[in-house]
């Protein structure tokens, strides 16, 4: 841990222990003024963590890690384009990619990257305006009515989740498909529905040597092949990557490539072209205003002061659960339907980002870091397990979002759902202890010792600790601003944990050893030097394929 962060770790780790015996609801018994001093806005938005386990000086200590972990000087670096990323030797720039023309230079290297950031972008809309205007034309002449972007991680999660997000901005007349999965049902029930004639693939991935990637990239350019023919290729596939020779190497015409830097991390990337699928899907005025979103949640971090600064906050907040509380989880809980893949979103930019063993220096670390990361939209996940987190007795700090409007309109719809967002923040936070549980079953005419018999299966311990976002309206500008709100978030939590949340090499050793036992599933070379477990598996998939 930073030496300057040390002393306040521990009166942490006190204002922990004096607030363990008290109850939210006690807490918010005894001031009236808890939602105001503990909630914030900002442009239209609200962010109420009063019903987090929390006191105003608890608030200020954690506040006061801001400055001793140096969040200004880190932010700094970061806007330098300085390489925070030192185990790959590479910058984090990704706040560049929003950055607009009129705002000046953002150097890496000596260099501005903004002239090729915006000959990139203008590629991608003349792009759009070319399938959209029905300009580009398949091999056969034909319009393109659906896309299918093949990529994976970073290179999917992103435009796969804000294109579903932004389902009420969708263009009319095409279709937008994600395949990521290595199981060939992805890929195969995708092409199912589509003609090769109308379909046109974006080959997206920062590498260009991604196993899953590449296999289904070659599996669609079979597909178009056997229909279309070779030459085929050049007017269905295009392509984004920062490996541009691989991209030729592929057959796609370079025409065609769109280029992004090795100083934008693949979960960093919506912003660059792998936002190529989302422009197409909403259109590309809507991917300038998600941009437009994420620079201005740019600014506010930069600028808020932490008590002010909903990323600083959420991060300060998790801070406190996960390593003062002993919370090793979050739920993530959309209220909307659209926002249905922000957890998912959100796993790998949490968990990949911040889930590290080692700090800056290379030492083990001596406190938790990113707690799991999970949720699924409401009101859905009521009716799945809620239950748990009302009464299986574990800590699991919950984050409500929902918006004010809603993108969908139908009669007593919203206000329902809001009411069950609301209520459930209620719930979680007051609990029902058993003598109100067995007042309000007599008041429901319940016989006394039937009530007493089961108060306590129908009685909640609250305290359950809960932060709520909303957001006006889910719109392109608000949906960037909540993208960039949490990319913040996970910076200032790792400056604070002091680990690099912009490397990934954990992900790499799975990835070797399939490579290694890719050949001894196809009997290609024997299985020699694996565990017994390892040998068993591989010989009972051999025994299967044997059999069909
Ligand atoms: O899962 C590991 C990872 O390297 C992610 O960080 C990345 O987003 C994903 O693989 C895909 O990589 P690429 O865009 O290079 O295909």
């Amino acid at each position: 841990m930073k030496p300057a962060i040390a002393p306040i770790w521990s009166r942490l780790g006190a204002a922990a222990e004096t607030l363990r015996g008290r109850h939210l609801r006690d807490l918010f018994a005894a001031d009236d003024g808890r939602f105001t001093a503990l909630s914030t806005s900002w442009q239209g938005w609200l962010l109420d963590y009063s019903k987090q386990r929390i006191d105003a000086d608890a608030m200020s200590l954690l506040t006061d890690l801001w400055r001793a972990a140096d969040l200004p000087g880190w932010i700094l670096r970061m806007r330098d384009g300085e390489a925070i990323n030192h185990t790959e030797r590479r910058a984090a720039l990704h706040i560049a990619l929003r950055h607009p023309a009129s705002k000046g230079p953002i150097l890496h290297a000596g260099q501005d990257v903004m002239p090729a950031v915006h000959a990139e972008l203008e590629k991608v809309r003349r792009f759009c305006a070319e399938v959209h205007g029905r300009h580009w034309r398949g091999a056969t002449g034909e319009p393109i009515s659906d896309v299918v972007n093949i990529g994976i991680g970073g290179s999917d999660l992103g435009p796969r989740m804000a294109t579903q997000a932004l389902m009420a901005f969708r263009h009319p007349d095409l279709r937008v498909h994600y395949v990521a999965n290595l199981d060939a049902a992805d890929l195969a029930t995708t092409l199912a529905a589509l003609q090769p004639r109308t379909t046109l693939f974006i080959i997206a991935s920062k590498t260009f040597t991604t196993q899953e990637t590449m296999q289904n990239a070659a599996s669609a350019r079979a597909w178009l092949v056997q229909a279309l023919g070779e030459a085929a290729v050049a007017r269905h596939f295009v392509a984004v990557s920062t490996n541009l020779a691989e991209v030729a190497r592929f057959g796609i015409d370079p025409a065609n490539a769109f280029a992004f830097w090795d100083w934008v991390g693949g979960r960093y990337s919506l912003w660059s072209a792998i936002g190529l699928p989302l422009a197409l899907a909403v259109g590309f005025d809507n991917f300038e205003k998600l941009l437009a979103g994420a620079h201005a949640m740019d600014e506010h971090f930069f600028t808020a002061p932490p008590h002010q600064n909903l990323p600083g906050l959420l991060a300060l907040l998790e801070i406190w659960n996960t390593n003062f509380l002993g919370a090793d989880t979050r739920a993530l809980l959309p209220y909307s339907q659209s926002l249905g893949l922000l957890p998912r979103y959100l796993q790998q930019l949490e968990m990949e980002s911040n889930g590290k063993p080692v700090d800056r220096q290379g030492q083990p670390l001596d406190h938790a870091v990113a707690p799991i990361l999970w949720g699924e939209p409401g009101t859905n996940g009521q009716h799945a397990f809620y239950q748990l987190i009302h009464q299986g007795g574990r800590l699991i700090p919950c984050e409500f979002i929902a918006c004010r409007e809603p993108d969908f309109d139908l009669p007593g719809h919203h206000a329902r759902l809001l009411a069950n967002c609301f209520a459930q923040g209620e719930a979680l936070m007051r609990g029902r202890t058993v003598a109100e549980t067995t007042a309000e079953l007599l008041a429901g005419g319940m016989a006394a010792d039937e009530a007493a018999r089961l108060a306590p299966f129908r009685s909640f311990p609250g305290n359950q600790p809960s932060t709520t976002l909303l957001l006006p309206r889910l719109d392109p500008h608000n949906l960037g601003a909540l993208i960039a709100l949490y990319e913040h978030k996970v910076f200032a939590e790792s400056v604070i944990w002091d680990i690099n949340p912009f490397d990934q090499w954990g992900v790499e050793y799975g990835k070797q050893l399939a490579s290694r036992l890719l050949p001894i599933i196809e009997g290609r070379a024997a299985a020699t030097g694996l565990d017994s477990s390892t040998t068993g598996l591989i010989a009972w998939s051999h025994a299967a394929a044997k059999r069909s």
